[in-house]
């Protein structure tokens, strides 16, 4: 990586974007995944390849500085989503006492709130603050491991995980163009070595031309049962900010598809900015 590529990706803070409407549509599928994964018993890894500081203050002066929330979490009000209630129980864990309900919790947090005594979760961070941070929210616990480490080449460590059974979540902020190769290529080979995770891919939707590429790579690569999740809330733009924005889930849980197919059309209207908001959840290849 050349220092320019590195200045440019250490350049991307999570604080800024935090509760925003892809952080919503991220979060409720990776609450299903891990719900699904503590109805059996047997224990489960989560990696987390790109964790952020996992704990964010949407009164802080990044949050305000693009109110990125205020079109996102803050539209959402529990009672009308009983659907989504293990996702609202995650966020009001994190504001316990705080009436505000001014805190959000990023992907290690809430994979930490459905760790059992003998799950494991790897966490990896690239930003030096933010690394501080996230070990300092995550806090003592002996079944995380964070660290300040390239997630990309964590997860080839760490595949396959001795229980064989995990969430991985790829959350890159792709400031990086080359982002969108190396996810698919760093999946494909975490794929060959632990065929049987469940892999969650996040995706920005800001050039629609980078999205089908990176979806015809899954789709040719031979990996079975594969879905996608998308949100719009506005037409595609071609390049102009992310108007839209998904999840490829390859080994989906069961019901994942009825539970999206149900949430996604409320989202689109209570998040929706034009007419032409839309969303999508198909299966990409079947089983
Ligand atoms: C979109 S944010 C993560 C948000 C988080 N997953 C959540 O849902 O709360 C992306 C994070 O990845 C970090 N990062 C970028 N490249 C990385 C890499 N190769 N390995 C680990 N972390 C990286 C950035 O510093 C940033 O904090």
């Amino acid at each position: 990586m050349s220092f320019h590529q590195e200045s440019i990706l250490l350049s991307y803070r999570h604080s800024f974007h935090a509760g925003n409407f892809a952080d919503i549509i991220k979060h409720i599928v990776q609450v299903e995944i891990l719900e699904h994964l503590t109805k059996k018993d047997k224990p489960f890894t989560y990696i987390d390849t790109h964790s952020g500081a996992g704990l964010f203050n949407l009164n802080s002066e990044h949050a305000r500085k693009l109110e990125e929330y205020a079109g996102g979490i803050s539209k959402l009000e529990a009672q009308d989503w009983p659907e989504l209630a293990r996702y609202f129980e995650v966020i009001a864990e994190h504001n316990d006492g705080n009436a505000e309900g001014a805190y959000y919790p990023g992907s290690p947090l809430i994979a930490q709130d459905f760790l059992r005594g003998l799950d494991k979760a790897w966490l990896y961070e690239l930003h030096p603050e933010d690394f501080q941070r996230l070990k300092h929210n995550i806090g003592h616990d002996r079944r995380v491991q964070v660290k300040h480490e390239d997630g990309f080449k964590g997860l080839l460590g760490l595949v396959p995980p001795p229980a064989r059974r995990g969430l991985v979540l790829i959350d890159p902020s792709y400031e990086i163009k080359a982002d969108y190769d190396q996810v698919f290529k760093v999946v494909n080979t975490a794929y060959k070595k632990f065929s049987t995770g469940t892999y969650a891919i996040w995706y920005p939707m800001v050039n629609r031309q980078q999205i089908d590429d990176l979806e015809r790579n899954f789709v040719h690569s031979g990996i079975r049962d594969i879905q996608r999740f998308e949100l719009g809330l506005a037409a595609d733009s071609h390049g102009h900010g992310m108007t839209a924005t998904g999840m490829i889930v390859i080994n989906p849980p069961w019901g994942l598809m009825d539970k999206m197919s149900a949430v996604l059309p409320k989202l689109v209207d209570v998040l929706g900015e034009s007419d032409e908001a839309f969303y999508k959840a198909d299966v990409l290849v079947a089983e």
